[in-house]
């Protein structure tokens, strides 16, 4: 079943339900009120027949006296204690046949709504009982056909049932308005789920009107989504031409060579060997990117950290000296606190160090100084070398994926140009800061800046 049809139906159901019963309480209402108030004008009339018929002695004469306060198909009738005899006056003969006439049983008025067989009007007695010196001498009885009660019931039914019916028909149009009104836009939201699918390209809800109601909230949180899906695939897009454009130039080298091989074999030997020679170097830059191609996708995922305490000072320590054996190159170490602690991912922290070292290699001649600082919200780590330095107007550029200042000099240093984007990625996904500071000619400065704390709280819960 649809949702707009289960919304209508029980809200229809719902509000009949409602109607009904509030129908009832008023119906119940109105009969219990008018009865009484038919009571309450009886005992007044029989209360002043009381005060009158003692000043009467002939029966005669009571029943005159008795004629005005008939009201229309009623009986009044005075019943002695002792003689059972019995004073009728009466404007409805059948009426007061079938009610037979009785004395008061208690001390105490009775009122009653009687309904005599067969007969669809209630007829409402009163029963009054008549002292003289303390002692009950007769009772006043006092019946009437409440023939007004009957019409008004009837009239008040044919109301109460139309405004029914016209509730449930507004409640069933309200009802057909409201759910449309909710399922609009989520109509709109599966249609465009549905071309999204079919077609595979990410595409946003059209928000008709500003509504700021729930529905609008899931819409544009759904179209903040498919932003952020949409600068994916046009990252993913960007990285894949760029990579492919990285990985034609080594290609087209290693491709002309062996053409060159294949079209005069092995016979010049110089030659042959200055081919392989290239070809190989071109084949392990090739490695070296693809390794990087897999570093830069592995960073770019979010909460894929394996943090614990990390005693930085040490780990910088044995690096350095693997580093300082394996490229012949003096890095020094500073720091002043004893131990400099970080939470962080060890193998990635090690990593982005690993990419500022490189560059400092590649990038300068001279030693490299390392400093380690232990701030109040950050860990600081600074590389500093005394190199070419990267001009002013080029810092800025240096982050981004494949970007190297001097083509011609990387290659022969042999960058991809993605070792910053990386290491910015893991500083990133650390929540810290990567600035850099060169002078041309002069040397460069990079520091990780690795926050203790991140809103007031941990920032890895270990
Ligand atoms: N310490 C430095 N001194 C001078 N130039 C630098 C320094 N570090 C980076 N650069 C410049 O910034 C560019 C980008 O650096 P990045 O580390 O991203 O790439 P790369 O070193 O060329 O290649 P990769 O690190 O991927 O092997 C480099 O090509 C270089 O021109
Ligand atoms: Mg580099």
């Amino acid at each position: 079943m649809k949702i707009t049809t289960k919304i209508n139906l029980i809200t229809t159901a719902w509000i009949l339900c409602v109607l009904i019963a509030v129908n009832a309480v008023v119906f119940f209402s109105f009969m219990k009120i008018t009865v009484n108030m038919e009571d309450d004008e009886l005992l007044q009339k029989a209360d002043q027949l009381i005060k009158e018929i003692n000043k009467e002695d002939s029966p005669v004469e009571m029943k005159d006296t008795f004629t005005p306060y008939l009201a229309n198909h009623s009986f009044i009738r005075i019943m002695h204690s002792d003689s059972k005899k019995v004073i009728q006056v009466t404007n409805d003969k059948d009426l007061a046949a079938k009610v037979k006439a009785k004395s008061a049983s208690h001390k105490e008025t009775e009122r009653l709504t009687i309904r005599l067989k067969k007969q669809e009007e209630q007829i409402a007695i009163v029963r009054v009982p008549i002292h003289s010196n303390g002692d009950v001498v007769g009772t006043l009885e006092f019946g009437k056909k409440l023939v007004g009660l009957e019409l008004g019931k009837d009239v008040l039914l044919s109301i109460l049932t139309f405004c029914t019916i016209l509730g449930a028909v507004l409640s069933l149009l309200g009802g057909r308005w409201l759910s449309n009104l909710i399922m609009r836009p989520i109509s709109n939201m599966i249609n465009t789920m549905e071309d999204i699918e079919q077609s595979g390209i990410p595409k946003k809800i059209v928000i008709e009107h500003e509504t700021k109601d729930e529905l609008q909230k899931m819409a544009v949180t759904f179209n903040r989504m498919i932003e952020r899906l949409e600068a994916n695939l046009e990252k993913q897009r960007q990285f894949i031409s760029d990579a492919s454009h990285e990985l034609k130039t080594p290609l087209t080298v290693i491709k002309s060579y062996a053409d060159l091989l294949l079209r005069r074999g092995l016979q010049n030997e110089e030659v042959a060997h200055d081919a392989i020679e290239s070809i190989h170097s071109e084949a392990t830059r090739i490695q070296k990117m693809t390794e990087r191609f897999l570093d830069l996708a592995d960073t770019e995922l979010e909460d894929l950290l394996e943090p614990k305490l990390i005693n930085i000072g040490a780990l910088c320590k044995n690096l350095f000296k693997q580093l300082q054996s394996a490229y012949k190159r003096e890095i020094v170490l500073h720091y002043k606190e004893t131990s400099i602690s970080v939470i962080a991912d060890e193998l990635k922290l090690k990593q982005a160090i690993i990419i500022l070292i490189d560059n400092a290699i590649k990038y300068s001649k001279d030693k490299i100084d390392v400093y380690l600082e232990d701030k109040e919200e950050f860990t600081i780590i600074l590389v500093k070398d005394y190199g070419i330095g990267i001009p002013a107007g080029e810092i800025e550029n240096i982050f981004e994926r494949f970007y190297r200042i001097d083509k011609a000099r990387s290659r022969e240093t042999g960058g991809t140009g993605l070792g910053l984007s990386i290491a910015k990625n893991i500083i990133k996904q650390h929540y810290g800061e990567i600035k850099v500071k060169s002078t041309e000619g002069v040397g460069t400065e990079v520091a990780l800046f690795l926050p203790k704390r991140k809103d007031g709280k941990e920032l890895f819960v270990q």
